[in-house]
């Protein structure tokens, strides 16, 4: 099948809600699921603190055997790492600041990126991230990038890590989150960007059920419109 009608995009910044939508999307659209940003938070955790500092080499050699998987589709799946479905360990803010560090390390992006193509050969996916439709699936189908205020954004991720059972201070995670954006938005390779054929979706006053219907309906129009183009060919 052409990896063109079997990828969907999702790119944007920290806490706008892209797994909570990825996850939806897949389910309606019985698809896989892959949590791009879970890919770096592994990494980070694996190669710790200060990593962005090790020769090319080094990270090389403490990535070599390492591999990513989906299992199931939908709601129901599962990324592992190394055969292990990731768990909870990697989700919280300080995790997440250590990814966006590696973020920025070109053999870090390179690991992934073949990682991630790899299994967009395998089943057809929901994929999000940071640099999904511009880098890493460039040709997919249906590309979407959210946004929404930084303060929305922080009081959304505040509501997710307490359901994970983190406590946290509202103006400290609205910092991190500020410090994520920069380092995503602003480093060299692969920066937080819409690609230019991705539907721009600002979610602050949005609920997840109206961005998740105006998506759906937008990828039906698309795949009526590419249906008849090809009844008249
Ligand atoms: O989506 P997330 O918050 O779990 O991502 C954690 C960090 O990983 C994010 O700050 C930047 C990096 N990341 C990236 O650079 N590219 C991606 N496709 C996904 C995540």
């Amino acid at each position: 099948m052409n990896t063109r009608l079997n990828v969907i995009t999702l790119d944007g910044p920290a806490g706008v809600g892209k797994s909570t939508l990825a996850r939806l999307l897949a389910e309606n659209l019985r698809m896989a699921y892959l949590d791009t940003g879970a890919m770096f938070r592994c990494l980070a955790l694996r190669l710790g603190a200060g990593a962005e500092k090790l020769a090319e080499s080094a990270v090389r050699l403490r990535c070599a055997d390492v591999c990513f998987s989906l299992d199931g589709k939908g709601n129901a799946t599962k990324l592992c790492c190394d055969g292990m479905p990731v768990g909870e360990e990697i989700r919280g803010e300080k995790v997440g600041l250590l990814a966006a560090r590696i973020a920025a390390v070109p053999v870090v992006r390179e690991i992934l990126r073949k990682a991630q193509r790899e299994i967009g050969e395998t089943a057809p996916l929901v994929a999000e991230g940071r640099d999904m439709g511009i880098v890493v699936f460039p040709d997919a189908r249906f590309k979407f990038f959210l946004d929404a205020a930084p303060e929305v954004r922080a009081r959304r991720r505040l509501k997710d890590l307490e359901l994970h059972g983190e406590t946290v201070n509202l103006s400290e995670l609205a910092e991190q989150i500020r410090r994520r954006d920069d380092m995503d938005r602003n480093r060299a390779i692969a920066p937080l960007r819409p690609a230019d054929d991705a539907l721009l979706v600002d979610t602050s006053r949005m609920t997840v059920g109206r961005t998740l219907n105006l998506m759906l309906r937008h990828i039906k129009e698309g795949q009526r419109a590419a249906a008849k183009i090809s009844r008249l060919a």
